[in-house]
């Protein structure tokens, strides 16, 4: 009875990523065919001609971003952004981190996540951009918090814009998305990362289920 509860799980695990990647994908296509050519951006960097982003993310360096204000799991905030067409996002300088810190305006929230999963040897970017090149972490605490980050904008717990271990499948967040421009040369980010989401995602329902079991077990007593 619990295994086949699990396969269920599980095949809807796939049914729901499949949906996700293939809505993201004809999203990037319906939006290449538009052809839009109007886009209001305030990123610091030179723009491109022709780079865009979509309505609600903001131009910055070849890249668009967004705060979303949702308080969901760091998982379930990686799926929405998938679902836009890119990743929870990935932090390469300083002046990136500080970029990030002005996305939801002049009342953020104490806390977003950020695409960064603490896995041990494994330990990356979602987008699968290279991990190292900057570092703003302020607490890593993997073994009792948890393996996802998430960026500070207040100094309750650490500086602002430092980065805090938050629990994946336990702490509802606001999260900040990050996906290429439309109409630059830089190469999209590979999806490799996917196998990890798996893995968490699979865990994330498997402890749902195991929650749903209890629950009737205790509403038979
Ligand atoms: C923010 O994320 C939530 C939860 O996934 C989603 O329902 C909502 O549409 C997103 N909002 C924006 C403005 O993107
Ligand atoms: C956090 O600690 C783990 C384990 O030592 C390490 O693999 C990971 O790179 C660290 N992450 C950050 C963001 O510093
Ligand atoms: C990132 O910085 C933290 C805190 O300074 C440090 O513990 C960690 O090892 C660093 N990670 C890497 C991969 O440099």
């Amino acid at each position: 009875m619990r295994l086949l509860q699990l396969e269920r799980n599980l095949s809807l695990l796939f049914i729901f990523l499949l949906t996700v990647f293939t809505s993201a994908d004809e999203h990037q296509i319906d939006k290449r065919q538009a052809g839009t050519t109007t886009e209001s951006t305030t990123g610091e960097i030179t723009h491109p001609p022709g780079a865009i982003c979509d309505d609600g993310y903001t131009y910055w360096n070849y890249y668009c971003y967004k705060g979303n204000s949702s308080e969901v799991l760091p998982i379930e905030g990686e799926a929405q952004c998938q679902a836009e067409g890119g990743h929870e996002v990935s932090i390469h300088s300083q002046e990136e981190n500080d970029f990030v810190l002005t996305l939801f305006g002049s009342n953020p929230p104490p806390l977003a996540t950020i695409g960064f999963l603490n896995n041990g040897e494994n330990s990356g970017w979602w987008d699968e951009s290279p991990w190292g090149d900057y570092n703003s972490t302020g607490l890593n605490d993997t073994a009792n918090i948890g393996y996802c980050m998430a960026i500070a904008y207040d100094s309750q717990t650490v500086e602002i814009g430092q980065w805090v271990s938050v629990a994946c499948t336990e702490d509802y967040l606001p999260f900040v998305c990050k996906k290429l421009a439309y109409g630059t040369p830089t190469a999209a980010t590979t999806t490799v990362s996917q196998v990890i989401f798996l893995y968490f995602r699979s865990m994330h329902k498997l402890r749902t289920a195991e929650h749903r079991s209890e629950q009737s077990r205790m509403d038979e007593l």
